[in-house]
């Protein structure tokens, strides 16, 4: 009976994954989003101050109708293969269950046949690194469909800089600190051997 319970529940937990695990690959998406960022190549924006505008809409040399199934645009910052170096963590897989590639949520907006943007001030936790921008399209089944993105298909032009908030902030945070405690350490010490003194003088 527990046996047959536990096939039973496997077999529909298989189902489901085999369900939900659909492999869409990248390669396999057109890319029917043009997309752009309003920061220039090389530019260095700072995480958690710095803001980016991004600006998308079809292609319009796509036949009318290429995006009739076109729900929901989710758009997500990207490391380019400079920041992907030596860090398997951020490792590019055509699978997009598995891709590390854009890691970084900036918003999820309804798809509209005209032109929208979206202005995304960068988030505090994002690390130092070189970047581009890329935009999901889902269908009403939340399936990706389409894409577009900030830079061309090698991730080679238009790329952009995030600096951290940066250790320097943190060593001089530390510093303060430290200074901090040192002066209560001295105050006290003074106030110490002041006592003393006052006390061995009452002695004589
Ligand atoms: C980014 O946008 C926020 C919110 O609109 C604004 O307060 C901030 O000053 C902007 N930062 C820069 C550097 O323009
Ligand atoms: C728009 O699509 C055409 C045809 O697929 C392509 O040649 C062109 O490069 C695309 N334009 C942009 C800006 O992506």
């Amino acid at each position: 009976m527990a046996v047959q319970h536990f096939l039973a529940a496997s077999a529909l937990l298989l189902s489901c994954l085999a369900v939900t695990s659909y492999a869409v690959t990248f390669s396999s998406l057109p890319r029917t989003l043009v997309l752009s960022v309003s920061t220039t190549q090389g530019h260095v924006l700072r995480a958690g101050e710095d803001n980016i505008t991004l600006a998308w809409s079809l292609n319009t040399s796509l036949p009318v109708g290429t995006d009739s199934g076109y729900k929901t645009v989710k758009l997500k910052l990207c490391y380019a293969p400079i920041s992907q170096k030596d860090r398997a963590w951020r490792k590019t897989v055509d699978d997009l269950a598995k891709d590390k590639t854009c890691q970084h949520k900036i918003a999820s907006q309804a798809y509209s046949s005209s032109s929208s943007t979206f202005t995304w001030t960068l988030q505090k936790d994002v690390p130092t690194g070189t970047y581009f921008v890329r935009a999901y399209v889902h269908n009403s089944a939340d399936e990706v469909v389409a894409y577009g993105q900030t830079t061309d298909a090698h991730k080679a032009t238009n790329l952009f800089d995030i600096q951290a908030i940066s250790g320097s902030h943190v060593s001089l945070h530390v510093a303060s600190v430290c200074f901090s405690a040192f002066s209560v350490v001295s105050l006290f010490g003074f106030f110490f051997l002041e006592k003393r003194k006052s006390k061995s003088s009452q002695h004589k």
